[in-house]
């Protein structure tokens, strides 16, 4: 089966603050967005990576990718739905492909031996997701803790996800839910069956400004 991968640049990284938008912003000396485009471009499995970014961010893509197999850029949307349904509209008319991952930008660090798994887990289901088990104790609550949830059973999901592609495509072009959090979700809407692999503290994502504390290198620093 071919492979693709379609990686999510087009925020704007409101959260983060500041003038780039985040996944363009240097994450130990490299622009985030770099990143996890090596890891995906460089697999062996994956056959082409697409990128969606916003309007305007041409040249900031352009540059965070200089030197690397050229990317397949793709016009992004409002929403984070909105890029990865134009996204796979693209893919279908560009050519072939079985399967997709579907990644943030924002989660920089990517194992390759999370790509095997996902890759893998696909042959028994149409989608798979990196996950991590809740280890934190949880509660719902305003002011005041008011009742405490069971953390069994529950898992910080991750991406890449991966998906049968003319599955994930037709859960994107039918959805009329309101905005999920990621795309397994419309999957399973269907009635699509999505397996858990094991996840990884190195991808969890970049969402707010301290997260960046420390893992900007003095890349540029002058005189050396
Ligand atoms: O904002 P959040 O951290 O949830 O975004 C997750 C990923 O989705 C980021 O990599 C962001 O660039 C991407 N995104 C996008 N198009 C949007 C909003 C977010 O590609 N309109």
């Amino acid at each position: 089966p071919i492979t693709v991968a379609l990686i999510l640049a087009a925020g704007s990284g409101s959260r983060v603050g500041g003038d780039i938008p985040k996944q363009f912003r240097p994450v130990r000396g490299k622009p985030m967005l770099r990143h996890s485009y090596e890891a995906l471009s460089a697999h062996p499995s994956i056959s082409k990576v697409y990128v969606a970014i916003g309007a305007g961010q041409e040249a900031e893509a352009f540059a965070a990718l200089h030197g690397l197999p050229a990317a397949i850029f793709v016009q992004g949307g409002a929403t984070r739905r909105e890029s990865v349904r134009l996204g796979l509209k693209a893919i279908a008319t560009d050519g072939d492909a079985d399967r997709i991952l579907i990644h943030d930008a924002a989660r920089p660090f990517l194992p390759s031996t999370v790509i095997d798994d996902l890759i893998k887990a696909l042959d028994e289901a149409p989608g798979a997701v990196p996950a991590l088990p809740v280890v934190d104790s949880l509660s719902r609550g305003d002011q005041n803790l008011s009742e405490t949830v069971d953390r069994a059973h529950l898992w910080r999901i991750q991406t890449p996800q991966a998906f049968a592609f003319a599955d994930i495509l037709a859960a994107h072009e039918d959805w009329t839910g309101d905005e999920p959090t990621d795309d397994a979700r419309m999957l399973m809407a269907r009635g699509g069956q999505v397996r858990i692999v094991p996840g990884s503290e190195a991808l969890n994502k970049f969402t707010f400004s301290t997260d960046f504390a420390g893992s900007t290198m003095p890349s540029f620093r002058s005189g050396n």
